[in-house]
């Protein structure tokens, strides 16, 4: 895992200088284009629309894709999350995350209660 981040840190990074390398001339350089919301989503107070999405996907790519894979598909030991709605309601979800269960860890005191009830209701939709 972590080794794999690196190496993605360490291509990006020859990326960037080969790519300053062939420019040229640097003064002709665009800026580079803004990191891609970097992490953070924008707080757009309780519209519970779009924000509150990426912030639970930023959320779940961070701390549940590693098992849960990429699109929530689970595989091997890993539960899919796909329906996981329809097997529970956002207050069971937030207690399975907040305690962990079998080979699930607990993310008590490693994600906060606001982080835990935006992952819970995005699970929540997913029926
Ligand atoms: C280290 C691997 C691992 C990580 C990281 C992990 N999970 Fe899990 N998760 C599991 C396993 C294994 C189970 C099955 C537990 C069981 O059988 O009781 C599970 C079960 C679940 C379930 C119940 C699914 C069901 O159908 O019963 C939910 C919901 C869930 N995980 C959500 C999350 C969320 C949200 C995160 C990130 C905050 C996360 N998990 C991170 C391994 C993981």
């Amino acid at each position: 895992m972590f080794k794999k981040g690196l190496l993605f840190v360490v291509l990006l990074t020859t990326f960037a200088f080969a790519a300053v390398a062939c420019g040229g001339n640097d003064t002709s350089e665009p800026a580079p284009a803004p990191a891609e919301n970097g992490g953070q989503a924008p707080e757009e107070g309780a519209t519970g629309g779009d924000a509150t999405n990426d912030e639970a996907m930023t959320l779940y790519n961070a701390n549940c894709m590693a098992c849960h894979a990429t699109d929530l598909a689970g595989g091997g030991n890993f539960p899919s999350l796909q329906n996981v709605g329809s097997k529970y309601d956002a207050g069971e979800i937030a207690g399975i995350i907040s305690n962990g269960r079998n080979g699930m860890p607990a993310f008590q005191g490693r994600l906060t209660e606001d982080e835990i009830n935006v992952l819970s209701q995005w699970l929540a939709a997913k029926k």
